[in-house]
This record gives structure tokens, C-alpha cells and sequence, in this order.
């Protein structure tokens, strides 16, 4: 679908085109395998001479439409959907990274991302340095080594809601001939397009707003064509010398734009799997048929409450980027100036205890280990996510003994509100 239609449109219709005949609603091809008629055609497939569906491990007509319209919403060229956003995350990297190489992230980022690259990829042999977003330019381009491959951030951060200076980052990647990575999981295309302020990649948990309604796990990777791979082939030997699992076929010169993400499908999801289930992509797209409608209300009802407790004498400290007394406020009006997304954490004076029987008195808004969903919800990381850890030991991870993390959805404000106000009462 051309890229000319507004976001709206895009929501409603971009991905799935059908022609003459064929079902009005992105039909789930619930099939592993898909026929052809001469053993050469499916050899042809196999080559990477013709496109076209062999195996659903691989790619399915389905995720592909869903897929699309992400891309479409992003701005880029080619998208794939993952099985989960760790996945995509896992992927986005591996996608450039071997054993040997090296990245650099920002450290506000979600803590099972931060574990991924951590923890889990170093065991492969890809080594990360964490760096403060918020460092100079110049402290931030230290961490560059002649082995790093790949910049990574999160535009609005889970849980620490820090906002990612996309331009500085996207300098300072390609200052060192490497692709910038953005978590655009928060914002949503509707909110923040990444690829605007020069970000190369762009990666989401579906799972969140795009699914919307707490149904399915999944997550996507949107490349923007931008980056000149050829133009620092030495970094990229993946992507820019022939790869003998298919016979030679070089994925810069027979892909062109599409060689990041043809690669990706082609090379991981053929030897490691994770694609996304074709009923969830079903699920996914029906999500995004509505995320156009669905962010706004979810950015008016934060901003609501996160007025409301700033000004509650009970409440200790509030974060939000939308409140003009936030450190991230001036961030957040350039890269998302119609709003940023419905997550808030605050504290309550009294600390942990207070907290938790604030959670407990509350009615509508419950206790989930989800974010991002139509739905409101709580979550106390120091009850739940990070129970193991004490008081100080919180405090290092970053997480605050009292910190209680909401998620506002797109019920009534006022009744949220006042959900809200009962159990600070309670
Ligand atoms: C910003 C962000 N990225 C990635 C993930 C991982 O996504 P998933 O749970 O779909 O694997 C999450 C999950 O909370 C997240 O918040």
C-alpha cells in the first residue's frame, strides 16, 4: 500500500489488498505448507530465485500482510514479525552480530532486554557495553570499539520512562558506520516514527499497544532501508559477502533494501525458528485496526492522572514525561508531541507497605505482570518483578522500593481517577 495514506488509513487498511473474489478480512492461513506444481518451482524458492511460501517457520501470507502494515506505519521498507519481542530484539542484533562482535545500548532499557544482551548474548560471544543515554556525545562514542556492530535504545523506557534523544543517537551511530536499533515498543508508529529522526531499525513487543487487548505475544522488526550496508561491508560480512547456506547469494547485492530483513528471514527464522503464530498475527492486525483511536485516549487519560497524583499529598514522587516538571518533558514534546503512551510510575509517602495495600485496595485497576493494554493495571516491582531484592539492592537495579508502576488504559478517566483516589484513601 502506498505510503501516502495518513496513519489512520494505514491502521485500517494497509497490509492486506484483496483482489477479485478473495476475503474482505485478512484471512488466517493456518497452514504449515503451501503447494506448487513442479519440483522446480519449489527448488527456485529454495535458491531464493522466486519469492514465495514454503514453510510457515520461514514466512506465512498472514504474518507478511500484518507485517506490511507495520512497515508501512514505521515508514519502511520490510518488516517481519517475531514470536515475541524478545525475539525480535534477539534477532535485530544476531541479524549483524557473530561471536566476537560487539554493541553498545543504552541502559534504560526493559529489564529482560537488558538481560538478553547482558547476560544470554555474551554467552554467545556478542559482548554489550551499557551506557547512560543521557551522557555527552562524546562519553557515549567511548564505548565504541573497532568490533561494534550496532547502537540500541528504547524511545520511552520500561519501567524507568526515560526518553531516547533519537537524533543524538542516530549521530552517534553513524559517526562510527554502525545502524542505529530503536524499542519503539511505548510511543507506537502513532505516536513517535523513529526512522524520521534517523534511526535505521526499528523493533517492538506487539504484545503491547499494537495487540492492545492482552491477547497475544508477538514482536516485529521494521527496517528502514537507510542504512548503506556496502558502504561498511567490512563491518557486515553477513550481509555484504555471499553466504554459502545459499549457494553464494550475496543479500546486498540481490536484495538491495531488502537484504536486512530477507536475511533475517531467510538465514534466522530458517535455522532458529520464532515466528509468530499466524493466529496471532490475525489477532495482531485486528489490534492495529484500532491503535490509531486507542493511543490518544491512552495518552489524555495519563496525562489526566498523572495530574491528578502530582497533586495528591499522599503521593511522594510522580513520573511521567508529560508533566512539564519532568526531567524528559522537552524530549517528549519533540519526539512525541501528541503524547507519548499511558505508562506512570509514582511513589506513595510510607514506602514499600504503603504501596502494596494501595495496590490491594484498588477495584477496576488490577495487579498484572502486563503493560499497554486497553485495560488499566498496577504492577510493584519490589513485590512482584524484583521480590528477591532488598531495599538497597532495589535501589542499585534502578527501582525504587515504592515505586508502582501503572499503566493507564482507555476506560473513563474520572472512574479511573477515582479508583485510584478510593484506594489512597483506603
Ligand atoms: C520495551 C519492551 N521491549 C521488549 C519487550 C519484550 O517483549 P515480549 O514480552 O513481547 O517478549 C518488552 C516487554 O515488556 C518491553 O516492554
Amino acid at each position: 500500500m502506498a505510503k501516502q495514506f495518513k496513519p489512520e488509513t494505514l491502521c485500517v487498511q494497509a497490509g492486506w489488498t484483496p483482489k477479485k473474489g478473495e476475503p474482505r478480512v485478512l484471512p488466517i492461513y493456518q497452514s504449515t505448507t503451501f503447494k506448487y506444481d513442479t519440483s522446480e518451482q519449489m527448488a527456485r524458492l529454495f535458491d531464493l530465485e522466486d519469492s514465495g511460501y514454503f514453510y510457515t517457520r520461514l514466512q506465512n501470507p498472514t504474518n507478511d500482510a500484518v507485517a506490511a502494515k507495520i512497515a508501512a506505519l514505521e515508514g519502511g521498507v520490510a518488516a517481519m514479525l517475531t514470536s515475541s519481542g524478545q525475539a525480535a530484539n534477539f534477532y535485530a542484533i544476531f541479524n549483524i552480530c557473530q561471536a566476537g562482535d560487539h554493541f553498545v545500548c543504552s541502559s534504560a532499557i526493559y529489564g529482560g532486554t537488558f538481560n538478553l544482551f547482558g547476560v544470554t548474548m555474551k554467552k554467545l560471544g556478542i559482548d554489550v557495553t551499557f551506557v547512560t543515554p543521557d551522557a555527552s556525545e562524546e562519553e557515549i562514542s567511548a564505548a565504541f570499539k573497532p568490533n561494534t556492530k550496532a547502537l540500541f535504545g528504547e524511545t520511552v523506557s520500561n519501567p524507568s520512562l526515560e526518553v531516547l534523544d533519537i537524533e543524538k543517537f542516530a549521530r552517534i551511530a553513524h559517526n562510527h558506520g554502525v545502524p542505529l536499533i530503536v524499542d519503539n515498543t511505548f510511543p507506537t508508529p502513532i505516536n513517535c516514527r523513529p526512522f524520521e529522526w534517523g534511526a535505521d531499525i526499528v523493533v517492538h513487543s506487539t504484545t503491547k499497544y499494537m495487540d492492545g487487548h492482552a491477547t497475544s505475544i508477538g514482536g516485529c522488526i521494521v527496517d528502514s532501508g537507510n542504512f548503506d550496508w556496502d558502504a561498511h561491508a567490512d563491518k557486515f560480512p553477513g550481509l555484504c559477502t555471499p553466504d554459502e547456506s545459499y549457494h553464494g547469494l550475496t543479500y546486498t547485492k540481490a536484495f538491495g533494501k531488502g537484504a536486512y530483513i530477507t536475511k533475517a528471514t531467510a538465514q534466522l527464522m530458517r535455522d532458529l525458528g520464532s515466528i509468530q503464530s499466524p493466529q496471532n498475527a490475525f489477532l495482531l492486525n485486528l489490534g492495529l485496526e484500532t491503535l490509531h483511536l486507542r493511543m490518544p485516549q491512552h495518552c489524555r487519560n495519563a496525562q489526566k492522572v498523572a495530574e491528578f497524583l502530582s497533586k495528591n499529598e499522599k503521593v511522594a514522587w510522580v513520573n511521567y514525561c508529560g508533566l512539564p516538571d519532568n526531567k524528559y518533558y522537552a524530549l517528549a514534546q519533540k519526539y512525541m508531541p501528541n503524547g507519548s503512551c499511558g505508562v506512570i510510575s509514582f511513589g506513595l509517602k510510607g514506602g514499600r507497605d504503603v504501596s502494596i495495600k494501595f495496590m490491594d485496595s484498588l477495584e477496576f485497576i488490577a495487579i498484572v505482570t502486563h503493560v499497554a493494554d486497553a485495560r488499566s493495571c498496577v504492577l510493584h516491582p519490589a513485590s512482584h518483578t524484583h521480590r528477591q531484592l532488598t531495599d538497597e539492592q532495589l535501589l542499585e537495579a534502578g527501582v525504587r522500593p515504592d515505586l508502582i508502576r501503572l499503566s493507564v488504559g482507555i476506560e473513563n478517566a474520572e472512574d479511573i481517577i477515582a479508583d485510584i483516589e478510593q484506594a489512597l484513601n483506603a
